[in-house]
């Protein structure tokens, strides 16, 4: 059986066919010939991408920082001050989560994709489901978590990592190498991101001649400014979202609905027309 066969197997086993409008169908068939073109791509995903396996977006009526206190929760200061426990308790909470998750068609089309070229994806999303996808059809493609990763534990002090998803940071653990606390390795508003994952986006944004911008507000600096770079420097901006974003205006190509119903078709459509 062929990569791709393994992969629509894959994806026909969790979706059913929807009826896409001519609009849609429009817009997904100039992105499939423009993909179909062997070009460079730079991917930036955010976490509409996750949405549709069950993890909440950040933003949008249903997003959780509707929630006040959960946009306290994900800045640096509240783990330097007396609320420290809540705030690791809510990591916890969200660590555990990602046992009883599993990639949605989205994922698996997107691994489908970098297979047929030259990929690269910056992802903002601090689960491990592109890699689950990944694994699961044989093929990894270059990925940077520019937020971090919610499987990994750090200590806030001396930086020591490792990934354990079992250690309950709830507990408030210390590091056996310093004493330091430690945290989940994702990045928190008042941090800086890693430099080598955003170095080498930012390389594939400006060598790219496609960009991809899959289910991201584009709020969020410096991730938001990969597709401006990928533009300025010549590449084709393809967005697929359910709803208007920050980056819509400046997409050359505008696909409107979800990633896990939109890039199974692209992917079927890109290997088509090549
Ligand atoms: P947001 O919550 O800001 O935006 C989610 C986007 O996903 C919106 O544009 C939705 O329209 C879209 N969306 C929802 N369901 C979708 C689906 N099924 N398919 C495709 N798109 C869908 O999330 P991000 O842009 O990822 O950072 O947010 C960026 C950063 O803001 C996060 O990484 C996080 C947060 O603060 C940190 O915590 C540092």
């Amino acid at each position: 059986m062929s990569l791709f066969s393994k992969i629509k197997r894959r994806i026909q086993s969790l979706t059913e066919a929807s009826d896409l409008n001519p609009m849609v169908n429009a817009a997904i068939r100039r992105a499939a010939d423009k993909l179909s073109e062997d070009p460079k791509v730079i991917v930036t995903v955010g976490s509409g991408l996750s949405a549709e396996s069950g993890v909440p977006t950040f933003r949008g009526p249903d997003g959780i920082f509707y929630n006040a206190t959960i946009s306290r929760l994900t800045h640096v200061d509240t783990f330097l001050s007396d609320q420290r426990e809540e705030m690791m308790r809510w990591y916890q909470d969200r660590r555990e989560k990602l046992s009883s998750i599993e990639p949605n068609p989205g994922h698996f089309a997107l691994v489908g994709l970098a297979m047929t070229g030259d990929y690269t994806i910056s992802t903002q999303n601090v689960d491990h489901l592109l890699e689950a996808a990944s694994d699961e059809l044989g093929f990894r493609p270059e990925i940077h978590h520019l937020h971090g990763s919610l499987l990994q534990v750090r200590c806030h002090e001396c930086g020591a990592s490792f990934e354990d998803l079992r250690l309950d940071l709830g507990v408030l653990p210390a590091c056996a190498q310093c004493g330091g606390p430690l945290r989940p390795g994702v990045v928190w508003f008042g941090e800086n991101l890693p430099e080598e994952a955003l170095e080498r986006s930012l390389h594939a944004a400006k060598e790219a001649d496609v960009c991809l911008i899959l289910g991201t507000s584009g709020l969020v600096y410096p991730a938001a400014s990969i597709p401006e770079v990928a533009k300025k420097f010549g590449a084709t901006l393809i967005e697929v979202n359910p709803n208007h974003t920050a980056l819509s205006d400046l997409s050359d190509i505008v696909i409107r609905g979800k990633t896990g119903e939109i890039l199974p078709e692209l992917l079927r459509r890109t290997e088509e027309a090549r």
